[in-house]
């Protein structure tokens, strides 16, 4: 079963273990700031309002604040709910 990634009122699906969360979401057409794509600069920061997430290379160095998450190199470990703000 593919983790469910609920997003934008749209449900996506994660069904591609070598891919980050950014790519997954750009794969479904889901809108991402991004710059970096290397977990240093922040700009793809998003709210993670639900489930779990990991960083498989390690955690990024760019900051980011209580529940948010750097879609660029992060990968769903079970459903989650985002919210991409402005
Ligand atoms: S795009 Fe730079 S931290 Fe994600």
């Amino acid at each position: 079963m593919p983790l469910k990634i609920n997003v934008q009122s749209k449900v996506v699906h994660y069904e591609n273990n070598e891919q980050t969360l950014l790519e997954c979401l750009e794969s479904a057409d889901v809108e991402v700031h991004y710059h970096c794509r290397d977990g240093f600069c922040g700009a793809c920061r998003v709210t993670l309002v639900e489930g779990e997430i990991n960083y498989p290379q390690g955690e990024p160095l760019a900051f980011v604040g209580d529940k948010e998450i750097l879609p660029c190199c992060c990968t769903p470990v079970t459903d989650i709910t985002l919210l991409i703000g402005e």
